[in-house]
């Protein structure tokens, strides 16, 4: 197995989640994410807790958020959904649906490492492209899976967006507009230029560096104005907002208030974002 340091990050938010089911209230179910932690994911978790106690917490706002997306975009009429950039997520087989068809798409070592664990506990990997995203022709590959680029769709893109080089990202949000009709993508974003790093509170650039750290990865790619995807490329920013607001909707509103005013500030800066391709 060859999984690389993106790749890890996998098995980070797995270990995350496979911890829900010991807390009260549990924002979600995934009875499945515990097949995927270890001991250094494990470790990796705690030390984002250390560098910056809310880290976790919004890990488990952004699952329950993305849940939402998937559950009211496929009782509003969606009949396919990619979970891009997936990495363990289990939601093809929790939030399963008749009449909706879901697919996967990340690299070939970490769906391998899936398909084997899944494999090994009699479930089976729902149809996946492998490989590089920014590289392969992603509707295409789908296609040859059964994906059907005419059917409304929902794209998850969870804990992706900050990993990739940023000059990349428009041109391929362009590609699956040219190739998909009618799809929403729901993703998480940092809304600072990572590239620049020219943070207001200093404090704000050490708590991401340590987040970094701790994922043992870089983020170079954060999006301070959601107009580039509406100026740029043929999208409608239809939902926005930062994961700490969702509080209140979860039931964790009172925890999120007693937070340290300057941890309520950083949290300003980490995002979610739905995207409605123009036209669908
Ligand atoms: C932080 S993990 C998140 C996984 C999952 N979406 C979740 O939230 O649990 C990031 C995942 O995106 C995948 N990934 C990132 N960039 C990718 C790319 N360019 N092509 C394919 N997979 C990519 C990584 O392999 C990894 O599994």
């Amino acid at each position: 197995m060859d999984i690389n340091e993106v790749g890890f990050t996998a098995f980070v938010i797995a270990s995350i989640r496979a911890l829900e089911q010991d807390r009260s209230p549990a924002l979600f179910s995934d009875p499945h994410a515990a097949w995927f932690s270890n001991d250094r994911a494990l470790g990796a978790a705690r030390q984002l807790d250390q560098v910056f106690p809310p880290s976790t917490t919004m890990v488990r706002f952004r699952t329950r958020y993305f849940n939402r997306f998937l559950e009211r975009g496929m009782a509003e009429g969606a009949r396919q959904v990619v979970l891009l950039g997936g990495g363990f997520d289990m939601r093809a087989h929790h939030l399963a649906r008749p009449g909706v068809s879901f697919f996967e798409v990340d690299q070939r070592a970490v769906l391998e490492f899936k398909q084997a664990v899944l494999a090994e506990r009699g479930h089976r990997q729902p149809p996946s492209l492998y490989g590089n995203y920014l590289e392969v022709d992603v509707p295409h590959g789908l296609a040859k899976v059964g994906f059907d680029p005419e059917a409304p769709t929902l794209i998850v893109w969870e804990g992706n967006t900050m990993y990739l080089p940023p000059e990349l990202i428009l041109p391929f949000l362009n590609r699956l507009a040219g190739a998909i009709p009618s799809f929403r993508i729901a993703f998480d974003y940092f809304s600072v230029d990572l590239q620049k790093r020219e943070f207001e509170n200093p404090e704000d650039m050490r708590r991401l560096e340590g987040v970094e750290k701790a994922m043992g990865a870089s983020f170079p790619t954060g999006f301070p104005d959601l107009g580039i995807f509406e100026e740029h490329a043929p999208y409608r920013v239809a939902e926005s907002g930062t994961f700490a607001e969702l509080g209140v909707e979860f039931g964790l509103g009172e925890m999120v208030a007693a937070y340290p005013e300057d941890w309520r500030e950083t949290l300003k800066l980490y995002r979610y974002c739905v995207l409605e391709r123009r036209g669908a």
